[in-house]
């Protein structure tokens, strides 16, 4: 049995590298605003120095975010992952941002902490088709309210958990693709409860997203929180033999555990941020251009031009700290 994979992640290799060679974009990763309610030690979207996430004065618009979805869609693109800057449940134009990716049927899958998910938000995520990854870094309350600064988090969380789970976001489509998965770091404050999270998401039918800091922002430069790739692979080997004992195979082992790709850097996919600067992926190493300046077809141009990863792994974090 093939690993499961989150609706929006879930194209086969062979649509990757189709769509690669044609010049066709598959995924695209958008924001909403940089404001955020938490304050987490590891964010990769804020600046070492700042404590909390504010709106930034030239974000995109409404209009100019609805136009780079209108622009994305012409290009082929087919999942768009909204991943920050900051918490986009708080941002008033995610209810419309979803509407308009789900009117031309393309996947929206949003990241979340969690912290505003209601009866609302579920019922949006549902009408748009929405897939869901959110926020686990532990289940010990202490340690997660520890790592965002912010005080009966993890309680507020795991009923978001449970409020997606009983809302059957977990229900599994094609008997490998389900519309629900946890994001957990694997660092030294949190590795030991690494396997426990993994196996939580593999009985109810979670995409575990589980991966080392992205070099950018907060953790840009290499901390002793740190888990090498060395000792991630150790994990990663230790995890696949179980999910051998469940008849689980995959290959790949890096950047992601449980066999998940990592689709957010390659010539089919590219990152535009809230101030529409567009990047090669959300760590944000190779500007592009910005779409103020230029059309997404002209900068989405230079990426197919560019020597850029084909292999679903993590050349940023490749060629990044201890090995
Ligand atoms: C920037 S957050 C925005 C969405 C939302 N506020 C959240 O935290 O889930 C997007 C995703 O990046 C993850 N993330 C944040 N900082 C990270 C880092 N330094 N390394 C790897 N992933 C990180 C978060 O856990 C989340 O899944
Ligand atoms: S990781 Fe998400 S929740 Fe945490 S500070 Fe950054 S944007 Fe906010």
């Amino acid at each position: 049995m093939k690993p499961i994979l989150i609706n929006g992640w879930h194209f086969e290799q062979e649509e990757y590298y189709k769509s690669w060679s044609e010049g066709i974009l598959l995924t695209a990763s958008i924001e909403t605003s940089n404001i955020c309610n938490l304050a987490c030690s590891y964010c990769f979207r804020e600046e070492k120095n700042v404590v909390s996430k504010k709106r930034l004065n030239n974000e995109l618009t409404l209009e100019e975010s609805l136009k780079l979805i209108d622009d994305l869609a012409q290009l082929g693109v087919r999942c768009i992952n909204i991943a920050g800057a900051g918490e986009p449940l708080l941002d008033p134009h995610l209810p419309a941002m979803l509407e308009r990716i789900f009117s031309y049927n393309i996947i929206p899958l949003i990241a979340t902490n969690g912290s505003c998910i209601n009866d609302f938000w579920i019922n949006k995520f549902k009408e748009t088709g929405a897939s869901v990854m959110i926020k686990v870094n532990s289940f010990d309350s202490r340690k997660q309210d520890l790592m965002v600064n912010r005080k009966n988090y993890s309680k507020i969380r795991d009923m978001a958990l449970n409020k997606l789970i009983s809302a059957g976001f977990n229900k599994l489509e094609e008997g490998v693709v389900t519309r629900l998965s946890i994001n957990s770091l694997v660092s030294r404050e949190t590795i030991y409860e690494i396997p426990e999270i993994f196996e939580f998401c593999r009985n109810n039918n979670i995409m575990p997203c589980m991966e080392t800091f992205i070099p950018a922002g907060k953790t840009r430069d290499w901390s002793e929180n740190e888990v090498g790739k060395m000792e991630f692979l150790d994990l990663a080997r230790s995890i696949k033999m179980r999910d051998i004992s469940r008849n689980i195979f995959y290959d790949r082992l890096w950047p992601y555990l449980g066999g998940v790709p990592c689709t957010q850097n390659g010539k089919s996919s590219m990152f535009i941020d809230i101030r529409g600067d567009v990047f090669d992926c959300p760590a944000g190493r190779r500007k592009y251009g910005n779409i103020r300046d230029s059309s997404i077809e002209e900068i989405f141009g230079k990426v197919k031009a560019s020597e850029t990863n084909y292999c679903f792994g993590c050349p940023i974090r490749d060629s990044f700290g201890k090995m």
